[in-house]
């Protein structure tokens, strides 16, 4: 277990950085990132590469037992770069330039920029390769999706569709462009969804689709220029980037290919559960937390101060859900720029308080119980599915207002967490084997192949949940031409008949046992075609009418869920099915209260964190001991406002 901070030694005058070195040790530090932002400092002029200041920081840290982490500091093209070079401004959808003055002013896809971008990370390459305190590198900061709009994009766009669809006429007719006449007489014709008459989400929702997935790959592909130069001089380093969890503009899946981990940055106002459950699922491995938040944050207004506890809280939140590091945003508040209000551990007058004895408090807890967690990884009965292909067509066509992929996923994550369900969140392109209960929130784009691997996962013996606005489209972004839920009907053992976007509006539904809930945004009015009725709706036209249902297949189970109900609703609900599919639950937790755990031969490691500022307490499925008192835990388990608590079981 590693504890770090990100830290900025160019803000600060020379004289200082012992002390700052000094106290980090004290707290337990024994990480730092550094220098992903200082490329003004690291390469004042062109080619005038200066590494004098940075060393002498490394060798101050270094004294103390301090490793770093390298960034490319590419997210922050200097002046004289953009005064030399103004092409490298990303454009807007109306073709104007984002101008030079607050970060990320570059288009990744700009070639000028990334000649420039070689050539500083291959010069900290060679100058880091052998240096002692260097353990691995951050790529650039906080990559998404490079939606710009600018010529250079447009080419590439071009030239990237015609490798997918070989042809114009192919292109043509799949995106169906006899629509509003918009077939294609030449590929300089093909628009990038710049803004139009109807704005620029009126595009084709072929073309939008298709672009996303377009300014995703020119991030990726930027990246991976670095990631070469990279290992080619430092081989034993690692490579990193950090995420944004929940944030969707770049496809985290491929961006994750090419790098030995997943880190990012968690800024939390309640729990991060879900997105460390997203960013562990991306490599289906132990993550860094490479940003997390220790203060106030905002740039001009501030969040709620963390509550004493709240931090540490946090932390222990990220370790029990499979961080191997938790590296907190930022050592001291910046004296100037933009983030003069974003806190640090240390405020702007550098002196240790009460979030520094937080840390310390923490540093201390982390080594005591390092051995306990060291070689430990989560490991879950329960999946959910994600997707960028389907966050992003829901967002060229939401449904109707409030419906996304992102309002399914997190209405079954927390069902799921409140049962005690530890969940891994997977990609549609995960092997699905070895998941007791896989849950689907809305496959909107559904191909043959991801139907098949479905059908399959149920027959041989998976449970699987499948959600409303399954299989109304193919991959191109196309709507289906037969009934709903497309190519899943036989599997679910149901048809779609005609639905309703409710939006805001409501209905009732009432589920096998009587229990009934509010249900809102979307009714799926469902005929069964062999499955047996779960829920029925109460109200309106079709009260009476099926609202979810469960098919046997083989040897497993498929639930259709048509509409979107309150998270009471869900509990009840998945509280059947997650029995049924024979899924462990650790505890029935109550709000504000999470768990994470993480398995290695001696057991279940389990972390509670309270993040609500009551007392809860958590009645235990399972004898546990606690691994800071060092004996079986008396159920239930009491948390203090903001406690946590660390057991093991042996199941
Ligand atoms: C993160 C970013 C940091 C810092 C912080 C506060 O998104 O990576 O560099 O800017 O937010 O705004
Ligand atoms: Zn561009």
């Amino acid at each position: 277990m590693l504890l770090g901070v990100d830290y900025y030694p160019e803000h600060w005058e020379e004289e200082r950085w012992p002390l700052d070195a000094r106290l980090m040790e004290q707290a337990g530090i024994t990480v730092v990132r550094l220098a992903e932002f200082a490329w003004s400092r690291l390469e004042p002029a062109e080619g005038a590469f200066r590494f004098d200041w940075l060393d002498r920081a490394l060798a101050v840290l270094s004294a103390r037992g301090i490793r770093a982490v390298l960034g490319t500091p590419t997210a922050a093209p200097p002046a004289w770069l953009v005064e030399k070079h103004r092409d490298i401004l990303p454009l807007d959808d109306q073709r104007r330039p984002l101008e030079f003055g607050a970060r990320l002013h570059r288009c990744l896809a700009n070639p000028t920029f990334r000649r420039y971008s070689r050539a500083i990370t291959a010069a900290m390459a060679e100058h880091y390769a052998a240096h002692p305190a260097v353990i691995g590198w951050q790529t650039d900061n906080e990559l998404s999706g490079n939606r710009c709009y600018c010529e250079v994009c447009a080419a590439r766009f071009r030239e990237w569709l015609e490798r997918k669809y070989g042809t114009l006429d192919a292109l043509n007719r799949t995106w169906g462009t006899s629509f509003w006449s918009q077939e294609y007489t030449a590929w300089s014709q093909v628009p990038l969804p710049w803004r139009t008459t109807c704005g620029s989400m009126a595009h084709n929702p072929s073309l939008l689709l298709d672009y996303f997935r377009f300014a995703s790959d020119t991030t990726v592909e930027f990246q991976r220029e670095q990631v070469e130069i990279l290992r080619t001089h430092c081989p034993k380093h690692f490579v990193t980037h950090n995420f944004m969890g929940l944030h969707d503009g770049v496809n985290y899946y491929d961006l994750a290919a090419d790098l030995d981990f997943v880190s990012w940055d968690n800024y939390p106002s309640g729990s991060g559960a879900l997105a460390h459950d997203v960013m562990r699922g991306i490599q289906r491995k132990s993550f860094w937390v490479m940003e997390e938040k220790c203060g106030h944050t905002g740039w001009n207004q501030m969040s709620p101060i963390p509550r004493p506890g709240q931090v540490r809280a946090w932390a222990w939140e990220a370790v029990g859900h499979g961080a191997d590091a938790v590296v907190f945003f930022r050592w001291r508040s910046c004296r100037w720029g933009t983030e003069q209000f974003w806190e640090g551990i240390l405020n702007h007058d550098g002196q240790p308080g009460r979030r520094y004895a937080e840390i310390a408090q923490l540093g201390q807890e982390l080594r005591q119980l390092g051995p306990d967690i060291d070689g430990t990884t989560p490991r879950n009965e329960a999946a959910i599915l994600y997707s960028y292909d389907q966050i992003w067509a829901l967002q060229v066509q939401p449904q109707v207002a409030g419906f996304s992929f992102r309002l399914w996923l997190e209405r079954y994550h927390e069902a799921l967490q409140r049962l005690g369900v530890g969940v891994d969140v997977v990609g549609t392109h995960a092997d699905l084997t070895g998941y007791k209960l896989v849950l689907c929130p809305p496959l909107y784009l559904l191909d043959d192949e991801l139907a098949a691997r479905l059908e399959r996962y149920v027959a041989a013996g998976g449970h699987l949940v499948v959600s409303a606005r399954t299989g109304v489209k193919d991959a191109f972004n196309v709507a289906r031409a037969e009934p709903l839920p497309g190519p899943l009907a036989a599997l679910l053992g149901i048809v779609v008949e005609e639905y309703d976007a409710v939006g805001g509006g409501e209905n009732t539904i009432e589920l096998w046992d009587g229990a009934r809930f509010q249900v809102s945004t979307w009714c799926d009015v469902v005929r069964e075609e062999g499955a047996e009725r779960v829920a029925k709706y109460v109200r309106d036209f079709y009260a009476g009418r099926a609202a979810i249902t469960r098919h046997a297949h083989g040897k497993g189970r498929a639930w259709y869920v048509g509409t979107l109900a309150e998270e009471r609703g869900f509990r009840h609900l998945l509280r059947s099915v997650v029995e049924q599919a024979g899924v462990r639950s650790l505890a029935d937790l109550p709000k504000g209260v999470t768990a994470g755990s993480r398995v290695d031969a001696r057991g279940r490691l389990l972390v509670l964190t309270n993040l609500s500022a009551c007392e809860e307490s958590v009645a235990l499925n399972d004898a546990c001991e606690d691994l800071f008192a060092r004996s079986i835990v008396t159920n239930p388990v009491r948390l203090k406002p903001f406690g946590i608590s660390v057991l093991r079981t042996t199941r």
